[in-house]
C-alpha cells in the first residue's frame, strides 16, 4: 500500500491489553521501524501476578510517553501517519480501555482510519511477520499469561477457536509456580533458568486431558500438584506435617527447586506439543503457527521442533522478541484494511475471547 506520492505508508499501532504498555510504527511493507514496550512487570511482581487495577492506572501514565518514543524511534511524525490500530479484544477490560481510548483520539484528531485487532491473532500473525511469507492454512497455538489456545486458521483473516483452557493459562501456571517457588515474577524466564539444573522427570506432575481427544488444556491440578511438594501434605512425612500446620512452604533444597521447576516446565511443555499434535492430525494441516508468553520458552521450542521434523510439519516459531506482549504484532491490521475493515469510534472493548472469529 503506497500513498498518493508513492510512499510507503505508515501504521502507528497500540497495545495494552494486560500489563505492558505498547507502541510500534510499520510500514505498509510490513517492516518495523519502532516496537516500544514499557513493561509493568516491576509493579505487579510482588503480588505474583498482574493486578488489574494497577495495570489500568500505570497504562494511563505511559501511553503517552510511549506512543511519543515510538514515533521518536522510527523518526515519523503525526502527520506522516495513515492508520491507526489498536488491539480492542481479549484483554482487562480497563487496560484495553487505556489504549482503544488514546487510538480513537487520534483517529478522530488526525482524521486517520481507525483497526481495531484481536491480541492473540496478533500473536499468530507474528510468525507471519518472521517468515515473511503467507505461512495460512495453519494450526495455531497461543501460549501466554492469559490464554492457551489452539485455533485452525484458515488464512490470516479468519482464526477459528478450536481448544482453549477450562481453568488456567499456560502462562499463569508458570507465573503461580515460581510464586510458590520464591522466585519471583514474571515466572517463566526464571522458571526456564533454574529448571536448567534440575531433573525434568524427579516429580511425575499431572498432564491433563492426555488421553483424551478433546482439545483442551487444564493446568489447576498441576499447579495444586506443585503446591502440595512445596507446602507439604497433611498425611506427609514430619518435615511436611509440620510445614502444613504453619501453612508456610517447605525449606526446599536448590536442588529440590530446581527439581520441581524442571519437572512443572516438563509437564505443561509435553501437554502444549502433544495436544498441537493432535489438532494438526484431527484438522489435517501440515503448519504450525506459535506465539505468545510462553512461546518463548527454549523447551518448548526445541520440543515443537522434534515433533514438527517427525510429523513432516513446517514450524513457524514467533521470534522471541515478538512472543511477549508488543505493539508491531498488530501489523496484522494492514491486512484488515486492505480488506476495507476499519472500526467506527464508537467500537468499544471486548474483554473475553471470542469464540470463532471470521471476520
Ligand atoms: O503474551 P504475554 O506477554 O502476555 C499475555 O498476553 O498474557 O505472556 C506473558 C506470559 C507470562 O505468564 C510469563 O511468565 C510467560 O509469558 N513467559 C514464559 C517465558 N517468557 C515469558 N513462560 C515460559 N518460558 C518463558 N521463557
Ligand atoms: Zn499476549
Amino acid at each position: 500500500m503506497q500513498n498518493s506520492s508513492g510512499n510507503l505508508q505508515l501504521l502507528l499501532a497500540i497495545e495494552s491489553s494486560c500489563d505492558e504498555t505498547a507502541a510500534a510504527v510499520i510500514d505498509s511493507n510490513q517492516s518495523v521501524l519502532s516496537n516500544v514496550v514499557a513493561s509493568q512487570a516491576e509493579l505487579h511482581e510482588r503480588f505474583g501476578g498482574v493486578v488489574p487495577e494497577i495495570a489500568s492506572r500505570a497504562h494511563v501514565r505511559r501511553i503517552l510517553p510511549t506512543i511519543d518514543e515510538a514515533l521518536r524511534q522510527a523518526d515519523v511524525k503525526l502527520d506522516d501517519l495513515s492508520a491507526i490500530a489498536v488491539a480492542n479484544h481479549p484483554g482487562l477490560v480497563g487496560s484495553l480501555l487505556v489504549g482503544l481510548t488514546a487510538a480513537k483520539t487520534l483517529a478522530m484528531v488526525l482524521d486517520l482510519p481507525l483497526v481495531t485487532v484481536n491480541h492473540i491473532e496478533g500473536h499468530l500473525y507474528a510468525c507471519q511477520m518472521a517468515a515473511g511469507r503467507p505461512v495460512f492454512p495453519a494450526i495455531g497455538l497461543v501460549v501466554s499469561g492469559g490464554h492457551t489456545n489452539l485455533y485452525d486458521c484458515h488464512d490470516s483473516a479468519s482464526f477459528e477457536l478450536i481448544g482453549s483452557t477450562i481453568d488456567d493459562a499456560a502462562g499463569e501456571a508458570f507465573d503461580k509456580v515460581a510464586c510458590l517457588l520464591e522466585l519471583g515474577y514474571p515466572g517463566g524466564p526464571v522458571i526456564e533458568q533454574v529448571a536448567r539444573s534440575g531433573n525434568s522427570e524427579a516429580y511425575n506432575f499431572p498432564r491433563a486431558f492426555q488421553y483424551d481427544n478433546r482439545l483442551d488444556f487444564s493446568f489447576s491440578g498441576l499447579k495444586t500438584a506443585v503446591r502440595y511438594q512445596v507446602y507439604g501434605t497433611p498425611g506427609g512425612v514430619s518435615r511436611e506435617k509440620k510445614a502444613v500446620e504453619e501453612d508456610r512452604p517447605l525449606e526446599l533444597s536448590d536442588r529440590e527447586r530446581a527439581d520441581v521447576a524442571a519437572s512443572f516446565q516438563a509437564a505443561v511443555v509435553e501437554i502444549l506439543v502433544y495436544k498441537a499434535k493432535q489438532a494438526l492430525r484431527q484438522r489435517n494441516r501440515h503448519a504450525l503457527c506459535i506465539g505468545g508468553g510462553v512461546a518463548a520458552n527454549s523447551l518448548l521450542r526445541e520440543r515443537l521442533q522434534e515433533m514438527c521434523e517427525m510429523q513432516g510439519v513446517e514450524l513457524h516459531l514467533a521470534p522471541r522478541e515478538l512472543c511477549t506482549d508488543n505493539a508491531a504484532m498488530a501489523a496484522i491490521a494492514w491486512e484488515h484494511l486492505a480488506a476495507g475493515k476499519v472500526a467506527s469510534l464508537e467500537v468499544d472493548v471486548t474483554p473475553g475471547l471470542v469464540r470463532f472469529s471470521r471476520n
